[in-house]
């Protein structure tokens, strides 16, 4: 697979959200796109295989489901855009039914390079694709590859998983929106999102028995150590995973358990924590299947067709840009 890696200064902005985001009046935060250094991304995909995570696999159900149905509504000639592939794991059953069709291009676009690396172990032996990846923030790969298509060529978007979920309303219906100015209309975007379900099932789902999400949120920490000099001693934050009613969402914090100083080299900040203060490292938003139709309406799709699982609430929705 060719690569297109990261062409600016990663460590310098990464230095800069993080002296942000520990400094800032409040709530601490750090931005959840850090989470995926090497280590988050393999852990992330040990989540994705744990019993109380049924997300990943509600997902995988249902592209394996209507694989075939989902070729038939986006008639070719396509070249296919992942926004954080991941594994491409699960993307494999799209891909092969795509690809019985025409030969494919297919452009996973991630920040993790790990994540990419294993996306193409994943998805290279598949007949009659090409997997061209770009290690670049969303909507800057994207732009890419829409200069990549040819003439007559209509582009198909995957974002699944849910991540649309890590933006809250009003920002996921921007994002969505800056996507969909970058599509032509015509062009659809699958967007996987996870529905409302019960606490027990979410607290369950983001604060694991075996301890694999609490270890995924508390690298953030070790990540800073590793590539800023920090001095984060980890005995000394844990793994909390909170509903916000208003927001309907699950966060994920760490919180503090002394009053401690922290400092950070490489960002030349001292952060100071007091005890049970928390830095705020991800939010999941939870969705009806009704406010999806409303949300891509707001963004210049229109909903075609939901296919909504049935062990796990999680809905395949795909969108047609206007
Ligand atoms: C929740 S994981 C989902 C992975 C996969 N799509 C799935 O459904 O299992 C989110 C992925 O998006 C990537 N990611 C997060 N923020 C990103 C950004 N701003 N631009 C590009 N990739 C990003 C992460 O590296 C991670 O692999």
């Amino acid at each position: 697979m060719l690569v297109h890696a990261i062409p600016k200064d990663a460590a310098y902005e990464f230095a800069a959200d993080v002296r942000a985001g520990l400094t800032r009046a409040g709530q601490k935060e750090l931005p959840s796109k850090y989470l995926y250094d090497d280590v988050g991304s393999a852990l992330f995909e040990v989540i994705s295989r744990l019993p109380e995570y049924g997300l990943t696999r509600a997902d995988e159900r249902l592209l394996r489901r209507h694989a075939r149905e989902i070729v038939e509504r986006v008639p070719g000639p396509v070249a296919i855009a992942e926004l954080g592939s991941g594994s491409g794991h699960k993307t494999r059953w799209l891909l092969e039914a795509f690809c019985r069709r025409q030969h494919t291009s297919y452009y996973p676009i991630e920040l993790s390079h790990s994540a990419l690396v294993m996306c193409e172990r994943e998805l290279s032996d598949i007949d009659a694709i090409h997997i061209v990846g770009f290690e670049r923030e969303y909507l800057d790969g994207l732009l890419e590859v829409a200069a990549y298509r040819r003439t007559g060529q209509d582009l198909f978007v995957l974002f699944l998983g849910s991540t649309i979920g890590n933006f809250d309303r009003p920002a996921g219906i921007k994002f969505l929106s800056q996507v969909r100015d970058i599509l032509r209309p015509g062009d659809s975007l699958l967007l996987g999102t996870d529905l409302e379900k019960s606490e027990s099932q979410l607290l369950r789902a983001y604060d694991d028995e075996l301890g694999v999400t609490a270890a995924f949120n508390l690298n953030l920490l070790a990540r800073v150590n590793r590539e800023l000099q920090a001095d984060f001693d980890l005995s000394h934050f844990r793994h909390v995973a909170r509903i916000n009613y208003q927001a309907h969402s699950i966060e994920m914090h760490l919180e503090s358990t002394r009053r401690q100083m922290v400092t950070i080299p490489k960002a030349e900040v001292l952060v100071e924590f007091q005890d049970q203060e928390t830095i705020w490292t991800e939010s999941s938003h939870k969705y009806s299947a009704d406010g999806i139709v409303e949300i891509a309406r707001d963004a210049g799709f229109h909903c075609e067709v939901q296919w909504i699982d049935e062990q796990w609430p999680f809905a395949e929705n795909l969108l047609i840009a206007e």
